[in-house]
């Protein structure tokens, strides 16, 4: 299963590039204005500058087209794939963003689609030629609903096609989450950087880890 970064923070991709177990990053406008509370990633030109210093450390980026009609989707999209071969185009899952999706696929533009909250729209996104979908798996728990069954209906719907459209569980909110996801068979897992800092760590690892040191120790002496 590959692993991205949910982030708009570069200094978070880079320390987590640096395990040499990332496989890329999902952005979008919320994650973004995180950042640029500060001025710091607040403008058009220094969201570029983001994205491109992203696409340094892994080979799939994705960033998310504001436009809300097909034209202007495909204009920005156009726009943000002329930046760097390894950005991706992310659409929202309405019907103008399967226009835009259609056109991408036309043009060899990769896409990634999201705001996947059905099997339906999973199916018409992938029917439009998207490279990834996003179903957002924490904002259905949150509601109520279980949106993992979600990820396991996608896949044994793929199970039975050839898509080659790979599916991306995001809004994931903690372990558990990218553990059910791989046993799925989840393409990628799209993880924030506080829950991706917690999957190394093990209770057992850090108390074996200091019983060897101590052990060592008397070995020494
Ligand atoms: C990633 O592509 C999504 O935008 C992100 O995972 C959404 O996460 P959230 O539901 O925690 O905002």
């Amino acid at each position: 299963m590959k692993l991205f970064l949910d982030t708009a923070n570069t200094e978070h991709v880079a320390e987590i590039a640096a395990w040499g177990v990332l496989d890329g990053v999902t952005t979008n406008p919320s994650l973004v204005a995180k950042e640029g509370k500060d001025g710091s990633t607040s403008s058009p030109q220094v969201f570029k500058a983001t994205i491109l210093e992203m696409c340094k450390h892994v080979p799939c980026v994705s960033a998310q087209v504001t436009a809300v009609d097909a034209e202007g989707m495909k204009k920005q999209g156009e726009e943000y794939a002329s930046w760097h071969k390894n950005v991706v185009v992310k659409v929202p899952m309405t019907t103008e963003g399967l226009k835009a999706l259609t056109y991408f696929a036309s043009k060899k533009i990769k896409t990634n689609t999201t705001l996947i909250f059905s099997v339906a729209q999973a199916i018409l996104a992938a029917k439009a030629g998207a490279t990834i979908i996003s179903p957002f798996i924490g904002r259905l728990d949150d509601q109520g609903e279980d949106g993992m069954t979600l990820i396991a209906e996608i896949m044994e719907v793929w199970a039975h096609y050839d898509f080659t459209t790979e599916v991306l569980v995001a809004s994931t909110r903690h372990p558990r989450h990218i553990i059910d996801a791989a046993m799925l068979g989840a393409h990628i897992s799209t993880i924030p950087y506080d829950l991706f800092k917690k999957l190394p760590n093990h209770s057992l690892t850090d108390s074996g880890i200091k019983k060897f040191q101590q052990d060592w120790e008397k070995v020494k002496k």
